[in-house]
This record gives structure tokens, C-alpha cells and sequence, in this order.
């Protein structure tokens, strides 16, 4: 008894001696950095041309050291398990924010079962985000992959503490949030920097569709007749129907469908229970967000968990009327497309590439 009390003892000794008191956890203290200047400036939000402003973000205005450290940690490794993988590996600006693969390899390369989803046009989604829609807000999603263990496999209290220590962050910290202390800094915080940042990743308003809404410019033949196609709007051709659910002008819906890539008996046999998954709803088993089709050229492959390796394939997937299932969307019928249309429906996808994003240096790796 007495020899094990002298030995605890000898070692707590040798502990405070070494500054690592294990009653205060060694860095609880933290540093002051009420020596940096607090000036928060706003960062003007401009939405693109022809696209509505974005839902409000309460709580969390838009400011240019916001910006800037959201953008940092967008692009550090420094949020995942061994420092290999940032947000920017399966959201690449130079793949229109995806990572152009089916499913991502996180961490030791273990696989998901969903595709990366572009960061693009996010923002509006007011119905949820990721394909189930089961994040609310940017501020709740951010949290999300860095302790997804099929992503970034960390955890938030390793993180906090690796942003406390490190050489540059404590001071982003500070001037975007006006902490007084490392202490402060909190994974909260670190999700509201990131959800700045991806409210100026915005797109659509430079593409050959905007541009001719405006009159700047005028389709082609195939890309008018595709356009028309898409949006119901000739008589004289089919009704390809696809504007019910990517719908102008954000060409995205914020709702949920089945768009009959899967056949299944009983709506309980989904691989991917999808937006059923997330709210019990059994006749929401297998619907998922209809994304916006903005860069969709840029972003293959597709659907959720990218079985499509070709925007050609998706249209023959519509245009086949799809696998029956009991919640199929009605609008997913045969849509007699001629080999022409097919391709002009192709030509009118092709339209609604934007990338003038990667213009605004805000946008871009800071490393
Ligand atoms: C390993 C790859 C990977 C990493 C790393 C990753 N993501 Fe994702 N991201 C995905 C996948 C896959 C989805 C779709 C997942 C789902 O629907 O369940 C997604 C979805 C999203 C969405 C939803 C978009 C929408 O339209 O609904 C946002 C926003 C997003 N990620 C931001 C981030 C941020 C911020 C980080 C870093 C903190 C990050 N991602 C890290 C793969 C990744
Ligand atoms: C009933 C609603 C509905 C209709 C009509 C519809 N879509 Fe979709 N679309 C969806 C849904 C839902 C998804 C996502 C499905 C998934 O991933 O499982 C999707 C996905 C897509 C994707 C892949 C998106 C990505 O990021 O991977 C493309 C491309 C697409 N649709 C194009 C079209 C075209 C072209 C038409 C018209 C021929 C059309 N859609 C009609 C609901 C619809």
C-alpha cells in the first residue's frame, strides 16, 4: 500500500514538475490573444445574375476574416485523422467542388456509399443537405465529415485541440470571431467559419442558359430544341418532364423523389432507404434530393451513389421510364426521346456550366 501511494505521489510530482498538471489537462489555461486586433468588416454577398438571394443565416453573418478562416480550413488536412484528407479531397474547385469519383475514399481509403455532392449552390438548399436532406443548415453539415468515420475519421475534441496549438490559427480564430483566449476555440465555431466560406461558392449566373434568359446570347438549334425539350416547352416535340423537379432557376427542387433508378418489390427493400431513412417515413424510402443540374457536365458520375458513368446514360435512364417502384415519381414515364432529341436534351445540359466562380481568389486554396 504504502510503497503504491509513494509511487502516485512521485509521479504527480514529476508531472507538475514537468508543467503537465493532469488536474488542469495541461493546456486549459490556453493563450491570450486579446492583443490581436477585433475589426469584423461584412463580406457583401452577391448572388449570381438571375438567381434569387440566399436564405438568411442567423447568427452567422458573413464577415471577410470569417471567410478566410472557413476558407483555411476547407483545405487543411489538419480537420482529419492523420492530416491526409481536407473537405477540398472530395470537394475540388477544379471538379466543380466533387471529386469526379463514384464513392470517396476517406481516411485508410475506406470507402462510402454515397458520391460526393458539389458544394456549389448549397446555400439555397432550404430543405436540407446531403442527398437525404439530413442536415439542416451548413452550420450543422460542417460538423459532420470530420467525424464520419468513412471521411475524415477524427474527433471534434482532437481538432479543437490541434487548432488551440497551432502556429496560425488562433489568430484567424480571433479576428473572425473575436476570441479572447485559445480556449475559445470550438468546433462550433470552426463549422460556422466553414459555412461562410461555402455561402460564396456560387454558380449558374455566367452559364450559356443564364446568359440567354438575359438575351446576352442565343442557343443553337440543338441546345434551343433541348432546352425545350426540358422544360416542356414545344408541342410539337415530347415532354421530357424535367423541369418539375430541376426547376428555374436554381434547376434544382427542394424536395425529395424517387426518379425509378432502382426496381424494388416492397419499399423496405432499398439498399439506400435514402430521405425514408431519415424520417421513418416508409413511402420515403429510396427518394433523395433532386440536386441542382448547374455544372452537371463537370461533375460525372452520377445519382447518389454514381452508377451512371455519363450524362448520355442518365438521359437513356429517363428516357426508359425507369424501374418500377411504388413511390416512383409520375413524371418518370417513357419519354420516346429520338437518338436527335436525346442529344439535344445533351446540348442543353451542356448550357448550364459555370465556372466563373473559380475567378473570386476568395474561392481558391489558400495554401
Ligand atoms: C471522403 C470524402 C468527403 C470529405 C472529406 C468531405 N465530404 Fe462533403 N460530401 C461527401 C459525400 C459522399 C457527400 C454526400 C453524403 C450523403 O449524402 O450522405 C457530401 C456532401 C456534402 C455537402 C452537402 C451538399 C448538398 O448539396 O447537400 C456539403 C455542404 C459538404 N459535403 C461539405 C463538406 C465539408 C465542409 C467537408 C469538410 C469538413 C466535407 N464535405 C468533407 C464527401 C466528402
Ligand atoms: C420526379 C423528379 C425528377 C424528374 C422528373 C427528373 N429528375 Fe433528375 N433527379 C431527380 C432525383 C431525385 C435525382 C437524384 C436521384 C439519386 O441520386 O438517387 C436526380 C438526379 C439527376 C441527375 C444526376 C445529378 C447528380 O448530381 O448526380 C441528372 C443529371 C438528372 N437528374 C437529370 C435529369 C434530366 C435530364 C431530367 C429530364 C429528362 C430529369 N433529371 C428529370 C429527380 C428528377
Amino acid at each position: 500500500m504504502g510503497k503504491i501511494g509513494l509511487w502516485i505521489g512521485g509521479a504527480l510530482l514529476l508531472l507538475t514538475a514537468l508543467g503537465c498538471d493532469p488536474s488542469n489537462g495541461g493546456d486549459d489555461t490556453g493563450r491570450d490573444l486579446s492583443h490581436i486586433p477585433y475589426e469584423p468588416k461584412d463580406y457583401p454577398l452577391t448572388t449570381p445574375p438571375g438567381l434569387p438571394g440566399l436564405p438568411p443565416s442567423p447568427g452567422n453573418p458573413q464577415t471577410y476574416d470569417g471567410v478566410q478562416l472557413g476558407r483555411h480550413l476547407f483545405f487543411d488536412p489538419i480537420l482529419s485523422l492523420d492530416s491526409t484528407l481536407s473537405c477540398s479531397g472530395c470537394h475540388d474547385p477544379r471538379r466543380s467542388f466533387t471529386d469526379n469519383l463514384a464513392l470517396s475514399p476517406g481516411v485508410g481509403g475506406t470507402l462510402g456509399s454515397r458520391s460526393s455532392m458539389t458544394v456549389l449552390n448549397a446555400a439555397y438548399y432550404t430543405s436540407g443537405l446531403f442527398w437525404d436532406g439530413r442536415s439542416a443548415l451548413l452550420e450543422d453539415q460542417a460538423l459532420e465529415p470530420v467525424v464520419n468515420p468513412v471521411e475524415m475519421h477524427e474527433q471534434w475534441p482532437n481538432v479543437e485541440e490541434k487548432l488551440r496549438r497551432h502556429t496560425q490559427y488562433p489568430e484567424l480564430f480571433r479576428k473572425a470571431f473575436g476570441i479572447r483566449n485559445t480556449s475559445e476555440i470550438t468546433r462550433d465555431l470552426a463549422a460556422r467559419a466553414i459555412a461562410q466560406y461555402e455561402r460564396l461558392l456560387l454558380t449558374g449566373g455566367q452559364s450559356i442558359y443564364q446568359q440567354q434568359v438575359r438575351s446576352e446570347r442565343f442557343f443553337d438549334d440543338d441546345q434551343q430544341e433541348g432546352h425545350d425539350l426540358f422544360f416542356n416547352l414545344d408541342p410539337l416535340i415530347p415532354d421530357a418532364e424535367c423541369f418539375h423537379c430541376h426547376s428555374a432557376p436554381l434547376i434544382q427542387a427542394n424536395e425529395f423523389f424517387n426518379n425509378g433508378i432502382d426496381s424494388v418489390g416492397d419499399l423496405g427493400d432499398f439498399a439506400d432507404k435514402g430521405r425514408g431513412g431519415v424520417n421513418g417515413v416508409f413511402f420515403d424510402n429510396g427518394k433523395f434530393k433532386a440536386p441542382s443540374l448547374y455544372n452537371i457536365a463537370l461533375t460525372a458520375p452520377y445519382m447518389h451513389d454514381g452508377r451512371f458513368k455519363t450524362l448520355e446514360e442518365v438521359i437513356d435512364h429517363y428516357n426508359s421510364g425507369g424501374h418500377a417502384a411504388d413511390n416512383k415519381d409520375g413524371f418518370i414515364r417513357p419519354l420516346g426521346l429520338t437518338p436527335r432529341q436525346k442529344r439535344s436534351l445533351l446540348s442543353f445540359l451542356h448550357c448550364l456550366t459555370d465556372t466563373s466562380y473559380l475567378q473570386n481568389p476568395d474561392v481558391l486554396s489558400p495554401f
